[in-house]
């Protein structure tokens, strides 16, 4: 297989940010990643998977590898419970669905974001009250240096608040290949408690909501606040969410009272960037083509063709405005080559 040259990446990540991969193959099989691995080990490689978590600033030097191996089965059952297993490549809502449609329980919060299964664990993807460590068992990676398969349980992919062992101590060592899940095939433990969700219940008339109800109102709520990045290019939270000492939240709170928040534990609280950054002013505004979502202030949004430069100083000037404003550090959660 021979790469192509000078591609533009344009389509392949969702801020649809327009730069070149200087060399560009896709692999659709493991034996061929294989291959490719050994054929150009001594080469740069950047691999690509949904281009749904990073914002590119310049062209990709490197060779660009497209991981797009499919494929997902159940791999076991018992009264209780089924093993799923999927591949890299397989895109993440379309097998939330089908894990819907076989009335497997526990992924229904995490319908409709964005990307492939492969990049799920690295950064332990999460939405209203659930992460995918709640019901990953274990994922199987490739370790880059010497092609071994390795299999990672849950405790060792030291899962944390959008983090992993993989962005970590084990950055850019490993490609995770498929993901298995352990999920309910009856008394399925439904995660209603965010306000949203029970709102939109609740204007449906849904008392006893199924897990596929779960689905269509987070789809729904996504729908209201998020930019589809199909129509307008985004990386959903470009922030993560600062953690900030109780204390610090306390002075906080004596001056803005109304300040969302959710309790770590005694000593730490996190604050939703979003709020922090609609304080500063900076929600809806737009500069050229770079902005700022106007329903979720922690969406930053490419109207067209805005370059990653112009969308990464936007994003500095957010930090510095928070910074000063709320003595707050907000941290990229998207990455930024
Ligand atoms: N808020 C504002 N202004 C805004 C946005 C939010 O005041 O412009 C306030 C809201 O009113 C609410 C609070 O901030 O009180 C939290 O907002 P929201 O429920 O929208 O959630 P979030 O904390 O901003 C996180 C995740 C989202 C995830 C939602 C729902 C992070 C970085 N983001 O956002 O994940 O969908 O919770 O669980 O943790 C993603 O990672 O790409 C993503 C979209």
């Amino acid at each position: 297989m021979t790469p192509a040259t000078d591609i533009s990446l344009k389509e392949l990540n969702t801020f649809g940010i327009d730069v070149k991969a200087k060399r560009f193959i896709v692999t659709t099989q493991t034996e061929q990643l294989l291959n490719l691995l050994k054929q150009y080990r001594d080469d740069t490689l950047f691999f690509l998977g949904g281009g749904s978590n990073m914002l590119l600033t310049k062209d990709i030097e490197a060779l660009v590898i497209q991981l797009a191996i499919k494929g997902k089965k159940i791999l076991r059952e018992d009264d209780d419970f089924a093993w799923v297993e999927a591949q890299v490549g397989e895109n993440w809502h379309e097998f939330v669905l089908w894990t819907l449609k076989h009335n497997l329980g526990g992924l229904e919060n995490l319908s409709l974001i964005p990307g492939q299964v492969g990049t799920t664990p690295i950064q332990n993807i999460g939405a209203y009250g659930v992460e995918i460590k709640d019901q990953m068992v274990e994922c199987v990676a490739l370790r880059i240096k010497d092609l071994e398969l390795v299999t990672f349980s849950n405790e060792q992919c030291a899962f944390d608040y959008r983090e992993s062992v993989f962005k970590n101590a084990l950055k850019d060592q490993y490609i995770v290949l498929s993901v298995v899940f352990k999920l309910t095939k009856r008394n399925h433990k439904l995660h209603i408690g965010y306000g949203a969700i029970q709102s939109e219940l609740q204007q449906n008339n849904i008392i006893e909501p199924t897990i596929h109800d779960v689905s269509k109102a987070v789809i729904a709520i996504r729908e209201s606040k998020l930019p589809n990045p199909k129509e307008i290019g985004n990386s959903g939270s470009f922030f993560k969410n600062p953690v900030i000492s109780t204390q610090q939240f306390h002075e906080l709170q004596r001056e803005y009272p109304e300040i969302p928040h959710y309790t770590v534990n005694e000593e730490l609280t996190k604050i939703p960037a979003g709020w922090l950054i609609e304080q500063t002013g900076f929600k809806g505004k737009r500069f050229g083509d770079a902005g700022v979502h106007s329903k979720q202030a922690l969406v930053l949004v490419n109207y067209g063709n805005a370059t990653g430069a112009e969308i990464a100083q936007l994003a500095a000037t957010i930090q510095e405005a928070v910074l000063q404003k709320f003595h707050i550090e907000i941290s990229a959660e998207v990455n930024i080559f």
